[in-house]
């Protein structure tokens, strides 16, 4: 099969190339998806880059831990009648070294989720991670009908799962954003007021809009810059779910008074250790969200598997709007 893969850490550019390797065979409880998109997300990045530290945990990586396609092969265990179905791929590239970037991915069965007919693959490349983050930071604390969520960093690529995934769970949305086109994003996921963090009183604008309520949930991509919006815009109980901050050495300082009087509660998500149970939900909503046409991000741009360097440097530039998918076949 035709993949991307590199030996060392360092640079797209230095180790990121594209080869002939041998096909993956499906092992017990296994399937094997011939992949048609691939998406990349941070972690990717950080994973070739050592970021924080990280040591390369295989000796060769073939990268991207999200993608969709069809299962063609199926190991001991796996009904045979999986075989052919359209499926949306997360995690393929935790605790192994063979990811998405690739013709063919093996990957526990239950890791390749039935992809509904009328969603298409680049959709389904792009739920994996960012989506069952979202949902995470999102349902860990309950239902969302008629609650009132904000997001932080609202076109980012779980920002924007977020949005699309409490809208259609019935909630009230707000976001923030930094630019004009990522306000086009936020809006077009269905956000019900988008804010520029830049040029306006997040907190101010939260309670103005929530007849001073407040937010119910906090969806949050840099806490330690954003902790004194959250406190001050939090509803009674509110959770803040956090999922990231800019640097591994941040440290979260958070006004005590404000956050005990508001009997505040602080959720750290990390989407690869999620309990099964939670992982089991999320990708049955996710699922059904998607199934349901509620579930369309924005895809910033596709490129084909040879241009896969291209596709690293542009997810990691901060430019893109969006989610970077490779194109792994026509289906
Ligand atoms: N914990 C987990 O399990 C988990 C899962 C997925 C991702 N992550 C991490 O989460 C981060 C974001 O991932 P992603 O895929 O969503 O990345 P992304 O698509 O690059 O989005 C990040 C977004 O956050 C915005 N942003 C940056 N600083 C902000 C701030 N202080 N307040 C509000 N918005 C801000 C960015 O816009 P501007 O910079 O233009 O403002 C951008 O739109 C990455 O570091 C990733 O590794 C963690």
């Amino acid at each position: 099969m035709r993949a991307a893969f590199y030996d060392e850490q360092g640079a797209a550019r230095e180790v990121l190339g594209v080869s002939d390797l041998p096909d993956p065979q499906p092992g017990a409880g296994e399937v094997r998806v011939r992949v048609v998109a691939s998406g990349i997300n941070p972690s990717d990045i950080k994973t070739r880059t050592g970021f924080g530290g990280k040591a390369k945990p295989f000796a060769r990586i073939v990268p991207h831990q999200d993608g969709a396609g069809v299962i063609d092969a199926v190991g001991p265990g796996v009904p045979d009648t999986r075989i052919g179905e359209r499926v949306w791929i997360y995690m393929a590239q935790w605790g192994r070294a063979f990811g998405t970037a690739a013709e063919f991915v093996v990957v526990p069965s239950a890791q390749a989720v039935r992809l509904a007919d009328n969603v298409s693959f680049e959709i389904g490349a792009s739920l994996g991670v960012p989506a069952m983050t979202a949902h995470r930071c999102l349902f860990a604390d309950g239902d969302l009908r008629g609650k009132r969520v904000l997001v932080q960093g609202g076109a980012g690529a779980v920002g924007n799962a977020a949005i699309l995934l409490a809208k259609w769970a019935g909630a009230w949305v707000a976001a923030t954003v930094s630019r004009d086109e990522q306000a086009e994003v936020a809006r077009a996921a269905g956000a019900d007021l988008v804010l520029n963090r830049h040029e306006e009183d997040v907190s101010h604008a939260i309670r103005s809009a929530t007849g001073g309520h407040g937010v119910d949930r906090i969806v949050d991509v840099d806490i330690a810059a954003n902790i004194n919006v959250a406190v001050a815009c939090l509803a009674r109980d509110g959770v803040v779910s956090v999922y990231s901050t800019e640097t591994p050495e941040a440290k979260l300082i958070i006004p005590f008074f404000p956050a005990l009087l508001g009997g505040f509660s602080f959720r750290f998500v990390y989407v690869y250790t999620m309990p099964e149970a939670a992982m089991r939900q999320a990708t049955q909503e996710i699922s059904a969200c998607a199934a349901s046409g509620a579930y369309v991000p924005r895809i910033a741009k596709t490129y084909a598997l040879d241009a896969v360097v291209d596709a690293h440097e542009f997810q990691e530039s901060g430019k893109a709007v969006g989610k970077v998918l490779v194109r792994l076949q026509n289906a």
